[in-house]
């Protein structure tokens, strides 16, 4: 269910300076875009791939926005995160929107084969999401204000067998940003959580469609609303919100036959 809280920081200020933590993605790329159209004139693209940063920024300029820059970071280098994130902070002066888009999808399949290759997914999607989203925090207390969009995914509400690893990494992810919002509300920080289902991206290229399959532009659509309405949890499409209800209330038993 989405909660709504009472007065945080939505699309409210502007210009609006934006940070995407995960800048050549596509669903991020698409959430800053849709930003654009309400005002983002400054925006940071960090990430770990120069060219594929700059890609996303072509895109982002063509858009409207003024003035895009990039800054380095990788996700399962942690100890540079804090570093990286404050020059984004100095390059855009504050920052009033950060979206943390960085996520791998991994091996499908429940034991996987290649537990290394299982345990770089954990550190990525995990332990390097929770790194970047914990100073992104800490830097949104300091200037007193904005809001951290992270995207979860469906697979952190409930865990399927078809897909492990990645349940288990966004669960992770999911909880830290669900009780960060409730820390960090007083001060001013909001963190939302984004739950899409299928989305067509590189990430599912190949992939067989799930049902409700939708696309980065229509979750992006889907997340601005969500910053309008302040709200703390939102599902792209939003019909899941209510399939996921019902998903919640069966037992493993029976969900465990559902097709995966
Ligand atoms: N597509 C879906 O069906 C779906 C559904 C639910 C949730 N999500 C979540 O939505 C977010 C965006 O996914 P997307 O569909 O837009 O996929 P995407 O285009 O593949 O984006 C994934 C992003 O993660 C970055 N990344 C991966 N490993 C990294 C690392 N070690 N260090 C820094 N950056 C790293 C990628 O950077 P590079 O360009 O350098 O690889 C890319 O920017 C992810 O968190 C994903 O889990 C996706």
């Amino acid at each position: 269910m989405s909660r709504r809280r009472p007065a945080a920081a939505g699309v409210r200020q502007q210009p609006l300076r934006v940070l995407v933590i995960g800048g050549s993605s596509e669903i991020g790329t698409a959430i800053a875009a849709e930003l654009v159209g309400e005002g983002a004139r400054e925006i940071v693209l960090a990430g770990r791939d120069a060219a594929a940063l700059s890609r996303s920024g072509a895109t982002l300029r063509t858009r409207g926005a003024e003035r895009v820059e990039t800054v380095m970071l990788d996700a399962t280098r942690t100890f540079g995160h804090g570093a990286a994130l404050r020059s984004a902070a100095e390059m855009l002066g504050r920052i009033d929107i950060a979206i943390l888009a960085i996520g791998v999808l991994g091996e499908r399949g429940g034991l996987p084969d290649d537990i290394p290759a299982a345990i770089e997914v954990l550190r990525v999607n995990t332990v390097g999401a929770a790194s970047l989203l914990m100073e992104t925090a800490r830097l949104m207390r300091e200037q007193g204000d904005g809001t951290i969009v992270v995207l979860s995914s469906v697979a952190a509400e409930r865990p399927r067998a078809s897909n492990a690893v990645y349940c288990a990494s966004k669960a992770g992810l999911d909880a830290l940003a669900q009780a960060l919002d409730d820390e960090l509300s007083p001060s001013g920080v909001s963190v939302m959580v984004v739950r899409p289902g299928f989305v067509r991206t590189r990430m599912t290229e190949g992939l067989p469609a799930a049902p409700l399959a939708t696309s980065a532009e229509a979750v992006a659509r889907q997340t601005v609303r969500g910053l309008h309405r302040r709200s703390r949890t939102v599902w792209a499409p939003g019909t899941l919100r209510w399939v996921m209800l019902a998903v919640r209330m069966l037992p493993r038993a029976l969900l465990r036959r559902l097709p995966a």
